[in-house]
């Protein structure tokens, strides 16, 4: 599989199929604690990849409002906008990650970089780089593995994200996450990058 394959149809069908492994069903503790304790509510942030939108729906419920959820899939973010419909602050945006152009105080990430191919790697970097205000940071979790069967999911390593990574960010925290969900144990990071 290479990145032309993983396209707008190829997540389409998978979230049609209900193909989403990936999908814990909740919002990831560990993210929602560092919102909790790290980003004000007047914050403008961004949910790439947002997927059921779980980490968008329980920080709405502690009352953030400047959220903008984006993802590829139109028939995922069809349904996402209906769930979220009695909420008026919100903006849900059906685009290619690539192809957006805006700028956000925080961005959060949860299994978006591991479901892109690798080659786009600096893509993301730049990108991330891009859509963050002075000062603003990137934050969430990557997995510390590698997987056998041909991805999505990528894995990656510590080593890498950090050579990845510091030429356009501040690497201000790589570390294995301690509140992953059983599942992830021991095999995810939690990282927060601040823009260079
Ligand atoms: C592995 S899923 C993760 C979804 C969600 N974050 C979660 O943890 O449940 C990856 C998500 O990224 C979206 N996606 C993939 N490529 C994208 C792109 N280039 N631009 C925007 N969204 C994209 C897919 O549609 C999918 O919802």
């Amino acid at each position: 599989m290479d990145s032309r394959q993983l396209d707008k149809q190829y997540w389409d069908n998978r979230y049609k199929k209900q193909q989403t492994g990936w999908d814990i069903g909740y919002a990831s503790p560990a993210i929602v604690n560092y919102v909790e304790q790290s980003i004000p509510k007047t914050a403008s942030v961004l949910i790439p990849g947002c997927g059921n939108a779980h980490e968008a729906k329980a920080l709405l419920a502690k009352g953030y409002q400047h959220l903008t959820l984006l993802d590829i899939a139109p028939s995922l973010v069809k349904k996402v906008r209906q769930e979220l419909k009695e909420n008026t602050t919100i903006q849900i945006i059906c685009q290619d990650f690539f192809q957006f152009d805006r700028q956000y105080d925080y961005i959060l990430e949860q299994t978006f970089f591991c479901a892109l191919d690798p080659s786009l790697r600096k893509d993301y970097v730049r990108q991330m780089h891009k859509l963050l205000s002075p000062h603003g940071r990137l934050a969430g979790l990557l997995f510390q593995r590698e997987f056998s069967q041909p991805g999505p999911p990528f894995g990656g390593s510590k080593r890498e994200y950090h050579e990845l990574f510091q030429s356009h960010f501040d690497i201000l925290h790589l570390e294995e996450c301690p509140i992953s969900i059983p599942s992830r144990q021991g095999n995810e990071l939690f990282f927060e990058l601040k823009k260079k």
